[in-house]
């Protein structure tokens, strides 16, 4: 069964549309914690639009589970990385453009960058996973820079639209998968995972680590809408039952 890492950027693109100190990332965590996650995930993006380097400091000293900590290949962040020694590092492609991120690591184009990064990590005693498409080129480029571990790029499976298209993702994922682990390589998924279409992806074999962030985030806000509101509703109209006292 895998394990599974909730991503909690998106607590902090909330926060960042105001740029004020609600909702925290870190109270998310413990939240997320408390409800079995066995790993926190952020990613800690370059223009810093959702995560802040204060929420991985503090991450570091209040997180229980595994920290994993997406970054890009650049010596800034890894400098970072280094400073706060997360337990895992997985290293994305990251433009500035993107909204999201949009495919994985090129590890043929970038192998001697890429390969900078790892060897400064590693020496540091932190776990590395490459976030890789699901592709066995790209699999055996990872093997040979000696890391943990590679995440597949689940996107194209979630974008899939019909019951061929969806199914010939997840035999790509189950084909890369295979290889990842004769190569001894932890296997990661994540990217785009739902309620709707997780399932079929937990139940690749050998597969030990999901990597969640959006579709939980967005469920989180309409389960709790309704309480929220309520209070809010119960402050305004001087209703007895809900104070912050
Ligand atoms: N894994 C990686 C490497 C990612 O970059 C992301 C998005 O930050 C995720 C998993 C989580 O993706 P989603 O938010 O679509 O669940």
């Amino acid at each position: 069964m895998p394990k599974l890492g909730v991503n909690i950027d998106h607590v902090a693109t909330v926060r960042q549309a105001r740029r004020t100190v609600e909702p925290d990332p870190v109270w998310a965590a413990a939240l997320a914690e408390l409800g079995g996650a066995d790993g926190i995930t952020v990613h800690l993006r370059e223009d810093r639009r959702h995560i802040q380097d204060r929420d991985v400091r503090l991450l570091k000293e209040t997180v229980q589970v595994k920290l994993n900590l997406e970054m890009s290949i650049t010596e800034e962040i890894v400098d970072f990385a280094l400073e706060i020694l997360p337990e895992q590092c997985t290293l994305v492609p990251e433009s500035r453009e993107e909204i999201t991120t949009e495919g994985g690591l090129d590890l043929l184009k970038n192998r001697d960058r890429v390969q900078k990064c790892v060897d400064r990590l590693l020496e540091a005693g932190i776990e590395v996973s490459l976030f890789i498409d699901p592709e066995i080129q790209q699999i055996a480029a990872a093997d040979a820079l000696n890391v943990h571990g590679v995440e597949l790029h689940t996107g194209c499976y979630a974008e899939a639209k019909n019951v061929e298209d969806i199914s010939r993702e997840l035999e790509r994922l189950l084909i890369a998968g295979d290889d990842a682990l004769d190569r001894n390589l932890l296997l990661h998924m994540g990217h785009g995972l739902t309620y709707r279409n997780v399932e079929p992806v937990a139940e690749i074999p050998g597969v030990s680590e999901l990597n969640i962030g959006h579709s939980i985030i967005s469920r989180s806000m309409f389960i709790g809408i309704e309480q929220a509101v309520r209070e809010m509703k119960a402050l305004v109209s001087h209703t007895p039952d809900f104070s912050l006292e």
